[in-house]
């Protein structure tokens, strides 16, 4: 079964490893990596660090929201624990509230007195990964209580000190619904019954939202549209929406995976049948979503038999897992083009809003987490290399969402009633953030390729790559060792400025399937030390299967 058809039915190692020497003194070096600062690309975005929450499985209940009566420590019903953590990455932007989900969801259902609010079923209630009979009859994620509204969505970004970014309904609402939606959050303080609505409900002041997702997945999930179905959708729903002063962006739904037919033919729709209409010019990105989930090593391309396991992988898996993850580069630069003989000026920019590792169920942490899996040291190498790769393309990527940031696919948090644990991936938010609103610039990586056995013929991936930004006198530049064994001693050559010092942070572990469960909290956290600088070069021994962040004080 295809994915589309799917959606359609239904530290430092062992203490030592890390060093840093005057390049006179250093081992050999076997790889390079050239950090060109007169070479700018484009600033991060600080949106391309964003996350996903949908109401599915544990994601909003268990994970983002307790509910202000409970014994766990909440504020104002958003588990504690999860605000505090968010701080320290500085996540920008949050998606909500699907997904899959969003194409069911009527906001009107989740605002007001919660007594009145209704219940109503989950978009997920009969995906067969569910475990329904597992769960009480009545569980919250198969009947929407609607506890979690906007309200309390804004509430959590509030907390969280991020930007939200919502999705409407487009697949089972007409657009009135969207244009009331936009009413409610943005009207000002006094002057539509929404807005007077808003403000019996908490807030007077409006909440500014800036981003709408038009619709999820509409090829699949979102309505089982074809691109030109799609296209006249997308603009019945972005024509004339009030903006009350919010620059308003909307973003596309756009492809699964690498679908240039549905990104050339949605675009030629939108930009080539009416050449008398202008594009609406708060058509902001173009959403790509990306899983890494088939580790059938090329056998088939079946959605349920091609996946592999969260834990329990060998050496093959631990780099086709890597393979899979490469594709984000390609198909952001195949898109970008596609999208360029259109959108001439590229005003449309690329929103990577689903992005990380898809395994078969069994990992999940509880039986009510659906799409819950285990988050090991090969995901946190995954997750690095493809902000890397956001990082590489910062003129092409507006924004991304990982999905899904608690109890779900490729999460930062595990959390079950009272216990809450980090995973990897929080480690590498927090490394990577020093990149947000950063300039990046060009880093080229010469290292020795990596071969693997794939089924008895050779397979190649490559030896080190990584991404630099500069941001004032500081350059940040993160690098991704995936070999499964070799350390890699590089030469790190800064043209353009001079380091004055540096400090390294390094994740890894002695242990690949390295990961933390609520009871145990095993994975090690990334460890930071200073690294002695010489001119003009920087020497650096990469640690096999690790994530280095290199902090360097141009003088
Ligand atoms: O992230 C889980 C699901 O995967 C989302 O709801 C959907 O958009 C995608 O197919």
């Amino acid at each position: 079964m295809q994915r589309r058809h799917f959606l359609k039915s239904g530290a430092l190692a062992g203490g030592a490893l890390l060093f840093a020497k005057g390049l006179g003194f250093a081992a050999p070096a076997d790889s390079r990596i050239e950090v060109l600062l007169d070479e700018p690309i484009g600033t991060i975005s600080p949106n391309l660090y964003g996350q996903f929450i949908e109401h599915l499985g544990g994601v909003i209940y268990d994970g983002v929201w307790v509910g202000e009566r409970s014994k766990i420590p909440n504020v104002g019903g958003v588990r504690k624990q999860l605000v505090e953590k968010l701080r320290t990455i500085q996540m920008p932007v949050v998606r909500w509230p699907g997904g899959c989900f969003a194409d069911s969801y009527d906001w009107r259902d989740g605002v007001g007195e919660l007594s009145k609010r209704p219940a109503r079923t989950n978009f997920w209630l009969d995906n067969p990964d569910a475990n329904w009979k597992q769960l009480a009859g009545n569980a919250v994620q198969h009947y929407e209580s609607n506890a979690f509204g906007t309200d309390e969505f804004m509430r959590f970004c509030r907390l969280a000190g991020a930007q939200p970014y919502l999705a409407a309904n487009l697949r089972s609402l007409p657009a009135l619904n969207f244009d009331r939606w936009v009413e409610y959050c943005n009207s000002p303080a006094g002057s539509t019954s929404l807005a007077q609505q808003r403000a019996a409900n908490g807030s007077r002041d409006p909440y500014d939202v800036r981003f709408w997702g038009i619709g999820n997945e509409s090829w699949g999930c979102g309505g089982d549209l074809t691109p030109e179905q799609y296209a006249s959708e997308f603009r019945r729903f972005t024509s004339w929406v009030p903006s009350y002063g919010a620059n308003l962006a909307f973003v596309g739904s756009g492809p699964s995976d690498n679908d240039l037919d549905w990104t050339n033919r949605f675009f030629e729709h939108i930009f080539r049948d009416r050449p008398d209409t202008d594009v609406s010019p708060n058509f902001f990105g173009w959403s790509v979503h990306h899983y890494s989930w088939n580790l059938s090593r090329g056998r088939t391309q079946d959605w349920q038999t091609g996946k592999g396991d969260a834990l329990n992988f060998d050496v093959t898996d631990w780099y086709e897992l890597f393979r899979q993850g490469n594709d984000v580069e390609q198909i952001i630069t195949d898109q970008w083009e596609a999208m360029g003989s259109y959108d001439k000026d590229h005003r449309v920019k690329l929103v990577v809003d689903e992005y990380g590792p898809w395994y078969r169920p069994g990992t999940a942490l509880d039986p009510t987490h659906l799409f819950g899996q285990q988050v090991s040291l090969r995901d946190a190498i995954l997750t690095a290399f493809t902000l890397d790769i956001f990082n590489r393309n910062a003129e092409k990527v507006g924004m991304a969402a990982n999905a899904q940031l608690v109890n779900c696919l490729n999460s930062l948090f595990f959390a079950h009633e009272d216990k809450f644990v980090v995973t990897p991936n929080f480690y590498v938010f927090q490394m990577y953030a020093a990149h947000q609103g950063a300039q990046a610039v060009r880093a080229e990586s010469s290292a020795p390729e990596i071969t693997y056995m794939r089924d008895g013929k050779t397979a190649r991936m490559w030896g080190l790559r990584g991404s630099a930004s500069r941001k004032g006198n500081v350059l940040t530049l993160t690098v991704v060792n995936p070999s499964a064994d070799a350390t890699r001693e590089a030469a790190v050559v800064l043209r353009g400025a001079r380091a004055s010092s540096a400090t390294a942070t390094v994740l890894t572990s002695s242990d690949l399937h390295a990961h933390n469960t609520l009871e145990n909290q095993a994975f090690p956290e990334p460890k930071t030390a200073s690294v002695s600088v010489s001119q003009p070069v920087l020497s650096f021994t990469f640690p096999r299967a690790s994530v280095t962040k290199l902090r360097i004080e141009l003088s």
